[in-house]
């Protein structure tokens, strides 16, 4: 018997956005969080440089909303970039309330206030941060808060397989559409169990582990995306990929990242003889925004066939580099690296998805009770490149926005949903797993060397292909096998993977971080459209394949 949890929401995914949200309805609904793992799986726990906020006299919310505007390249929407920064201060008056251990230094009057670093983008020192681990911080205070909550329960080790809803039940056609619920694979019992709810909210994070390097943790894997976009939503703007321009080059150190507050506060990149170079790119230097630091490197590695670049702050006083940075000082001497002496090697990687799955400001999707939050969404804030620590920033918002709009719609009765239980027939268990490893390891190499920094309609042509053809392949074998944690990664990743290309061909221009030999950069006044794949895009429908 296929077994059953009921809850006023369901919120998939514990990062920020999850667990924010999760507090915010803490006092009006029972709420269920699910997880893929215990926790550190999201890549909230991760976070370095910090929040960002006009907290200050000395900044403003139009000071803010102008750099945003500018490093979205255009096609940032500008009311939700509005709204986004005018909620900032009392989201970050919300996390002191709770205890983040923000980092402080003594103020004028005596007391202590935020301290305040600065990154790639901004005009000002607006990010609030605790030392360069706020995500830690941030994830610790937020976990411990809804793990002591009652009305919250947590199911970790489990990854939600798909949405319920009422037209797949063959309840309501697709103009009625509502979602009530999921099915959801529990990791231990390997048996997938039903999750009934009246809202229900992706909350799952990127898909940069889409790319064979990247900066995020290994479940950053475009679930809510896929599960969202064959519930029936409408995705956008999935070809600005993010490149971090700074993470460490390691054949061991897997995914660290070295946060942009290194150039905030003095770092320069050097090319292997030392010399300096951002200033040839833009006259922002190291502090351009991150399309422009993340090109001129792939640049600079390409024309000269450097491995790697080197990131250098032994200019400033040993004392505050341990103190500002002490994790990412410790990781590198770990690996031989001593930042205090000695520069940092390193390369780009993938590291954020900008877009995703269209809401509005409440986060609400297209589909009736569905409701998307944090980096699965595509809110109009990050246009064509997230500017730094915005996104952290937007996860909170974004939490406080939907919670008011749930809590209102809570109000009226509940509506009874039967939902069909999960076709356990398939189970059969692989003999073969060396498939999905296999198609993973193809999948992120072919989307780094065909969708990545620079990108042409040939490559992005060979990508399509080759994402047909691991998907037929996936279906397959997804149909003949009992699934898994790896197998459900896999076949939601596959399928980002094409809805990216087909973004990425849909654009005929360079813009921010979509960058084509083939058409010319957008001209600053040209218009700016956002590329939508809606539900009746048909995707194999349009697609040749290639048997
Ligand atoms: P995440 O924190 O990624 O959490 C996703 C959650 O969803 C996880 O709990 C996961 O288990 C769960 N999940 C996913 N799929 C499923 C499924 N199928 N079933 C069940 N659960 C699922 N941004 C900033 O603003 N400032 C920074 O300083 C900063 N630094 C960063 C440093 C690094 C190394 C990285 C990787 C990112 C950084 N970012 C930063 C980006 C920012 O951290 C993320 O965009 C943000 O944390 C995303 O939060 P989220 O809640 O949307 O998702
Ligand atoms: C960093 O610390 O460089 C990451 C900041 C971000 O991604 O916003």
């Amino acid at each position: 018997m296929t077994i059953s949890h009921h809850h006023d929401v369901l919120i998939i995914g514990g990062g920020a956005a999850g667990l924010s949200l999760a507090l915010r309805l803490a006092d009006h609904a029972s709420v269920a969080i699910i997880t893929k793992a215990p926790d550190k799986d999201g890549s909230t726990y991760y976070a370095q440089g910090g929040i960002s906020a006009v907290v200050t006299d000395q900044d403003s919310f139009e000071s803010h909303i102008s750099d945003t505007l500018q490093a979205g390249a255009g096609l940032c929407d500008p009311e939700t970039v509005k709204f986004t920064i005018e909620h900032g201060p009392e989201n970050i008056k919300w996390l002191e309330k709770l205890g983040v251990p923000f980092s402080k230094e003594a103020s004028n009057t005596g007391k202590r206030k935020l301290h305040l670093t600065r990154e790639g983008g901004h005009s000002q020192r607006r990010v609030i941060h605790a030392a360069d681990a706020t995500g830690k911080a941030l994830s610790d205070t937020l976990t411990n808060h809804a793990k002591h909550h009652s009305a919250i329960s947590f199911f970790e080790n489990h990854i939600a397989v798909d949405l319920i809803t009422s037209e797949k039940q063959g309840r309501s056609t697709k103009s009625n559409n509502q979602c009530i619920g999921a099915y959801v694979l529990n990791k231990k019992s390997r048996h997938v169990e039903t999750f009934h709810a009246r809202h229900v909210v992706l909350a799952t994070g990127g898909a940069s582990k889409v790319y064979l390097y990247t900066s995020n943790p290994d479940g950053s894997t475009g679930d809510g995306i896929a599960m969202a976009w064959r519930a029936g939503c409408e995705v956008s703007n999935l070809e600005f990929n993010q490149f971090h321009p700074t993470c460490l080059y390691h054949p061991e150190a897997k995914s660290f990242l070295i946060s942009e507050a290194v150039r905030g506060e003095g770092g320069h990149l050097l090319l292997p003889d030392g010399s300096r170079f951002m200033h040839r790119f833009d006259e922002r230097g190291e502090l351009a925004p991150r399309d422009i630091v993340a090109r001129a490197i792939d640049h600079e590695m390409k024309r000269l066939g450097a491995a790697c670049v080197y990131l250098d702050i032994s200019h400033r006083p040993a004392a505050f580099i341990i103190s500002h940075f002490p994790t990412i000082h410790a990781r590198c001497l770990e690996f031989g690296f001593d930042i205090t002496k000695e520069p940092i090697p390193v390369v780009p990687a993938a590291h954020y998805t900008c877009g995703g799955i269209v809401t509005n400001l409440q986060g609400k999707t297209n589909i009736g009770g569905l409701y998307a939050i944090g980096e699965v969404a595509q809110t109009g804030l990050h246009g064509a490149n997230r500017m730094a620590s915005n996104s952290l920033l937007e996860c909170l918002v974004f939490a406080e926005s939907a919670s008011k709009d749930i809590i209102e719609k809570l109000k009226t009765p509940d509506e009874k949903n039967e939902i069909a239980p999960w076709d356990e027939s398939r189970v059969t268990d692989s003999d073969e797993e060396v498939v999905v490893s296999h198609n993973w390891d193809e999948l992120r190499r072919f989307m780094w060397d065909y969708v990545g920094i620079v990108r042409t309609n040939k490559r992005l042509e060979r990508a399509l292909r080759r994402t047909q053809l691991l998907q037929h392949e996936i279906d397959e074998y997804y149909s003949n096998f009992r699934i898994t944690s790896d197998l459900i990664e896999l076949r939601n990743l596959a399928l980002v993977a094409e809805l990216t290309v087909r973004c990425a061909m849909q654009r005929k221009e360079s813009r921010g971080l979509h960058f084509s030999l083939d058409y010319p950069p957008a001209k600053e006044n040209s218009v700016a459209k956002n590329t939508v794949l809606t539900p009746e895009t048909n995707l194999t429908n349009n697609i040749k394949i290639i048997k």
